[in-house]
C-alpha cells in the first residue's frame, strides 16, 4: 500500500499523498495528484449521479488517487466503476483506495484512456485532466455509449477567460471575451468545444449542469444520437457583440464586424429536471452545495450573458444597491436571479435602458 493520509470525503476514506494541493488549481507534489478543493467538483458528480437513478457503467478517464471513482462506487447506488489512469503511481493508490472502501464495483485500470475509449464504452464517461481537455474531447466521446453522459472539466481558465487569448484561439478556435463576461464566457466556449466535438460523430447533446467554480470550468451534457441532433446542436452557436462604453450586448448566429466574440454555446447550461431532483444531502460539503443547487435552480437560463453590479455602478457613475434587494425590485419590473458565475453577476430579461434607469433609481446616491 502507498503511503500517504486518509481523508474522509462524503461517506468515503480516501488514501491521498500526505504532499497534496489544498487550494488553487492545483500542481503534482508527490507523485499522484490530488486536490482538496475539488470536493466540491466531486459533490457535484455524486448528486448528478444519484439524481439520475438507474444502473449506469461508469469511466473515470483520468482518476489519480481515484477519488471521484471510489466516491461514485460507494455513494452513488448502481454504478460499475472504471478507475482508469495512465500512471501506475496513480493505480496503487487506487486500489488501495477500493480496498479501504471494501468495493465490489470499482476496479483500476492502467491505460492510456485513448486506446481504452478505442475499445470499451461505458454510460458515463469522466474527463478531469490537467488544464485543457481539448486532446481528449474526441476519445472521450468514443467512450461514451449511445445516449451516454460526458462530463468534462477544464482548468485552463486563463485561456477560456480570455487573459491569454492567443491560446484560446488556438486551443479551441474561439475568440474568449474579457471582462464581467469572462467566466460564462469560458464555459460556453468549453461547451462549444464539446458540441463540435460531438458533431463530428453524427451526435448532439443536452446540457445537464454546467457551472465555472473556483479556478475551473466544468459541463455535464447527455449525447442526443443522430445528425439532425448534431445539426441542431451547431444551430445553438452564436457569437457575441459586447461594447464596453455603451454596455449593449447582442448574440447573433453569424460572425460579423461586431459579432466577434465566440464562437460560443448559447443554449441552455442545465436540465431544470435534474436539477430538481438533486440533493445535497450526504455530501462532502452540504452547505456549498445546497447553496450553489440554489443558485443554478433560479438562474434564468434563456438569457445568454450576465449583467454585473460592478459594471453597472461604473457605467451609471453610482454606487451599487444590495444584489438581493436589486433582484427583488427588478422581479417588480420584469425577470432577475442571480448568476452562479459570480457573486455580484445576474441575468435578467429587462431591457439595457430601462435597467439602466432602474439601477439609477435603486442606487443608494439616488435623490429620493
Ligand atoms: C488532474 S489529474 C486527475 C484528478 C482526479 N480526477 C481527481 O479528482 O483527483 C489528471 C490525471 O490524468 C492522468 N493522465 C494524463 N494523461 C493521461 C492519459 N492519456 N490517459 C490516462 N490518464 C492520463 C495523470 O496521470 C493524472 O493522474
Amino acid at each position: 500500500m502507498p503511503s500517504g493520509v486518509v481523508i474522509r470525503e462524503g461517506a468515503t476514506d480516501i488514501l491521498v499523498p500526505s504532499d497534496h494541493s489544498i487550494h488553487g488549481p492545483g500542481t503534482i507534489k508527490g507523485s499522484v495528484f490530488f486536490n482538496e478543493q475539488m470536493a466540491f467538483n466531486r459533490d457535484v458528480s455524486v448528486m448528478l449521479l444519484r439524481a439520475l437513478d438507474r444502473n449506469l457503467t461508469v469511466a473515470d478517464a483520468m482518476a489519480a488517487t481515484g477519488s471521484r471513482s471510489v466516491r461514485i462506487a460507494n455513494e452513488v447506488p448502481g454504478t460499475e466503476v472504471v478507475a482508469n489512469d495512465i500512471s501506475p503511481e496513480a493505480v496503487s493508490f487506487i486500489d488501495a483506495n477500493i480496498e479501504l472502501n471494501a468495493l465490489s464495483n470499482c476496479r483500476s485500470s492502467n491505460r492510456n484512456m485513448h486506446s481504452l475509449f478505442a475499445e470499451e464504452s461505458f454510460d458515463y464517461v469522466d474527463l478531469d485532466p490537467f488544464g485543457s481537455p481539448v486532446p481528449f474531447i474526441q476519445s472521450a466521446i468514443r467512450g461514451c455509449r449511445r445516449k451516454g453522459i460526458l462530463a468534462v472539466t477544464a482548468t485552463d481558465t486563463a485561456p477560456l477567460a480570455g487573459a491569454h487569448a492567443v491560446k484560446c484561439r488556438r486551443r479551441y478556435q474561439s475568440e474568449p471575451v474579457r471582462g464581467y463576461m469572462c467566466h460564462e464566457g469560458g464555459l460556453r466556449i468549453l461547451m462549444c468545444t464539446v458540441a463540435r466535438e460531438l458533431a463530428k460523430f453524427d451526435r448532439g447533446m443536452r446540457p445537464l449542469l454546467s457551472f465555472y467554480a473556483d479556478h475551473y470550468f466544468r459541463t455535464y451534457v447527455q449525447i442526443v444520437e443522430g445528425a439532425e441532433a448534431a445539426d441542431s446542436a451547431l444551430s445553438r452557436l452564436g457569437y457575441l457583440q459586447y461594447d464596453t462604453e455603451t454596455l449593449e450586448r447582442s448574440v447573433s448566429p453569424e460572425k460579423d464586424a461586431v459579432h466577434r466574440y465566440g464562437p460560443f454555446w448559447t443554449g441552455p447550461l442545465h436540465d431544470p429536471e435534474i436539477l430538481s431532483r438533486m440533493s445535497h444531502l450526504g455530501l462532502s460539503d452540504e452547505r456549498r452545495s445546497f447553496k450553489y443547487l440554489n443558485l443554478w435552480r433560479g438562474e434564468i437560463d434563456t438569457e445568454v450573458f450576465v449583467y454585473d453590479m460592478s459594471e453597472l455602478s461604473s457605467h451609471v457613475k453610482m454606487s451599487p444597491p444590495k444584489i438581493d434587494e436589486f433582484m427583488e425590485f427588478l422581479n417588480g419590473h420584469g425577470h432577475a436571479a442571480k448568476s452562479h458565475v459570480s457573486p455580484s453577476s445576474f441575468k435578467t430579461d429587462i431591457p439595457l435602458r430601462d435597467l439602466l434607469s432602474l439601477y439609477r433609481e435603486f442606487s443608494p446616491d439616488a435623490v429620493r
